[in-house]
């Protein structure tokens, strides 16, 4: 263990990242499969913050995006921030929307691990990432079409048209906001009924998978999955999203392009889906702030690029993995 960097980087995350104010009430939210340290690394920073510093650790669910025990739920918002270390995120939940409706900010640090909390909060200027962010998201904002290649010949398209881009620059404004820990990403839902082609999966797919063996093709129709190719995981993800039975689990529901400088692909969704100028699609469940067709649905995948070409209404905005063009 490395306690002094760990002490650094979690004292940054929560007087930079999350902005606890001396005297606020902060929630330190884990369950059981949390290394304690972590967590008490949290604690220790928002008590020497000045926070009113309280700790909570349930039993760790069987899957994602379970209601949280009522208890946790009610100190959750009767918190001002919270400090969530979740492994089998409730993100999606009633709960979580409920809390911050109700102002409470959260920064959710779901699977987040020592090494993740010292390389890619504590190794990185914010700044600098937060101001390449900001770029993008301006691009975003006045784009039309997004084009995106992979693999040697798969190309997907959609409209992005009179969508909102939504920025996590891993920093928390105020109350109800929510961001991750670590930064940053931007997303957004592009236009359903105009999502269309392919793309090469080639980095990892979360839940189930994790770490990609080899990579899944995937084809899409006005918005919807049609058709996954691959070895024997694309079968593994493909069955885990059918499951459900729910139709809107074969709905594209996001994209988004990574931001962070030090994240390296590791099966880690959250460190996956950070890695700077990879491109992320979410499956299922969709966020209001989205605005959106697609809403709510049984469960959530993230499947992640790790070298696409993205182009802007023609323009370069990723080559091979690497930001160029206006953001690079
Ligand atoms: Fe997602």
């Amino acid at each position: 263990m490395r306690s002094m960097e760990l002490a650094r980087a979690a004292y940054k995350a929560v007087s930079s990242c999350a902005r606890l104010k001396p005297g606020e009430n902060v929630l330190v939210l884990a369950d059981s499969i949390v290394d304690r340290y972590l967590v008490d690394a949290f604690a220790n920073a928002a008590y020497a913050l000045g926070g009113e510093t309280q700790v909570m650790v349930f039993g760790t669910r069987p899957e994602i995006n379970r209601e949280p025990p009522k208890a946790v739920a009610a100190a959750m918002a009767a918190s001002d921030l919270v400090l969530d270390l979740i492994t089998q995120y409730i993100i999606h939940t009633y709960t979580y929307r409920k809390v911050r409706e109700g102002g409470t900010r959260i920064l959710c640090g779901t699977g987040i691990t020592e090494d993740m909390v010292i390389r890619m909060v504590g190794g990185v200027d914010y700044n600098v990432l937060v101001e390449r962010g900001q770029r993008l998201r301006a691009l975003f904002a006045a784009a039309g079409e997004l084009r995106v290649h992979t693999g040697d010949d798969a190309v997907l398209t959609m409209s992005l048209a009179g969508r909102p881009p939504i920025l996590r620059d891993g920093l928390l404004d105020g109350p109800g906001d929510l961001d991750y820990l670590p930064g940053a990403q931007l997303s957004m839902a592009p236009v359903e009924e105009t999502i269309n082609g392919e793309i090469v999966v080639d980095g990892s797919a979360y839940p189930p998978v994790g770490l990609l063996d080899a990579p899944l093709r995937l084809t899409f129709e006005k918005g919807r999955m049609v058709k996954v190719q691959g070895s024997g995981q694309a079968a593994l993800w493909k069955g885990w999203l059918e499951h459900f039975d729910d139709p809107k689990m074969l709905c594209l529901a996001h994209i988004s392009v990574g931001l962070n400088p030090a994240a390296r692909l590791c099966g880690n969704i959250l460190e996956d889906e950070r890695i700077a100028g990879c491109f992320v699609i979410g499956m299922g469940s969709q966020m209001e702030y989205f605005q959106g067709t697609v809403g709510k649905a049984s469960s959530h995948s993230d499947v992640v690029a790790v070298r696409p070409d993205i182009y802007l209404d023609g323009e370069t905005i990723v080559t091979d993995g690497m930001f160029g063009g206006k953001v690079a």
